[in-house]
């Protein structure tokens, strides 16, 4: 298999990182073991250990690079084409934002781009981002994306302000179920937007920025009242949660008829849908790739820290009643409502610009 060659001069190349140990499936495969001290010098400096901005845009990388294939306009899917072919991905308008996430990584990829393809780096990346996110599943991780060919070609990654039947039909298009978008959705839990009111980078999707849990798909549905930022931003929504910015997409998507089941059914079912976006994460990072070709290197990904005491409920001053009732299979449940005073969601810090690459590893 490819890279063998690159594989132990990087083993001793890399003294390995001590730190706590993570907790990681037993079953390595020796081909994936030089993988070990990439991943911990990425855990480490990248993402400082953190669910937090350079995490969440590993995350956001995954997606934008992967969906850029179509059975008609052809694209190479995940295959990195986004590192390389950057200065033709990053003027496609729905790639806003990502040009931060590209200087994070970016010297952690020329670190390793004698090892690592840019298709492998970006998924493996993104595959440890969420390792550092609690209540997050552990995905799996193919190892052996050739270089890629050629840019993306334009208008394959969904914008914010597309209808719901445009999502679903992008998505389809590619194999995605509408049941499947919706999980994959629950990326946003730990997410936030830069760009779309760009008076306020960083404001999250929902209260609980930092953890995978399924707030976002509660806050989504709750009737909107309030802009963070300065409100008429394209692709943008009222909120319920003072701080936080709701796209349209999602909330059109909590709404609709083929996709309002799905969301509410995961509002209060968190191992659903963290077992069902771990698969369904794993199949974008496959597209326009060759799975026999490729080394399952899934036991180098860390288990992700539990999520705790995580109940279903309300933010405190709103209930059931406010809840936009969508599904028309079954009703909202009812849930606890949080105590306090209303919540005012502090943005996410951003990462740092001056990152160098982790030279101490
Ligand atoms: C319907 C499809 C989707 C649309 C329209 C959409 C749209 C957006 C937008 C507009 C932002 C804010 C960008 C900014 O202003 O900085 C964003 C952020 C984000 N999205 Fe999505 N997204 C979609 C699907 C996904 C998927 C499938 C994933 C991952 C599997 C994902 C992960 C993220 C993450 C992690 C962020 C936060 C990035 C950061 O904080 O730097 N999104 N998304």
């Amino acid at each position: 298999m490819v890279f063998k060659k690159a594989l132990s001069a990087l083993v001793f190349a890399l003294p390995l990182v001590l730190g706590l140990p993570r907790p990681r499936a037993a079953d390595l495969d020796p081909r994936c073991a030089f993988l070990l001290p990439i991943a911990d010098n990425l855990l480490d400096e990248l993402f400082d250990n953190e669910c937090g901005d350079a995490a969440h845009g590993a995350l956001r990388l995954i997606f934008h690079d992967a969906i850029g294939i179509s059975p008609t306009v052809g694209g190479g899917g995940a295959d990195g084409s986004i590192f390389t072919f950057n200065e033709t991905e990053l003027a496609f308008p729905a790639n806003d934002g990502l040009d931060d996430v590209l200087d994070d990584l970016g010297p952690f990829f020329q670190k390793f781009s004698h090892v690592l393809t840019p298709g492998d780096f970006i998924q493996f990346a993104g595959a440890l981002s969420l390792s550092t996110c609690p209540g997050a599943p552990r995905v799996q991780f193919a190892l052996g994306r050739p270089p890629p060919k050629a840019a993306s070609p334009p208008d394959l990654v969904p914008e914010p302000f597309d209808t719901a039947t445009s999502i679903l039909t992008r998505f389809a298009s590619v194999g995605f179920s509408p049941q499947e978008v919706i999980a994959l959705l629950s990326s946003h839990s730990i997410a936030g937007a830069d760009t779309v009111d760009p008076t306020i980078p960083g404001t999250p999707f929902d209260s609980t920025p930092s953890v995978y849990d399924t707030n976002i798909f509660i806050d989504v549905l709750l009737k909107g009242f309030l802009f963070p930022g300065t409100g008429n931003n394209q692709g943008e929504v009222m909120s319920a949660i003072n701080g936080t910015l709701r796209l349209q997409s999602d909330s059109e998507l909590a709404r609709d008829p083929r996709t309002a089941c799905f969301w509410q059914e995961f509002a209060t079912n968190h191992a659903a849908v963290q077992q069902q976006f771990g698969a369904a994460v794993f199949k974008l990072s496959l597209l326009g790739q060759n799975p026999r070709n490729m080394i399952d290197c899934s036991a180098v990904i860390p288990q992700p820290p539990a999520l705790k005491n995580f109940v279903p409920s309300f933010p405190p001053g709103q209930s059931h009643a406010d809840v936009e009732q969508s599904c028309a299979a079954a009703p909202f449940p009812n849930l606890p409502i949080q105590p306090g005073p209303p919540l005012d969601v502090p943005p996410i810090p951003q990462a740092e610009d001056d990152d160098d690459g982790g030279d101490d590893s």
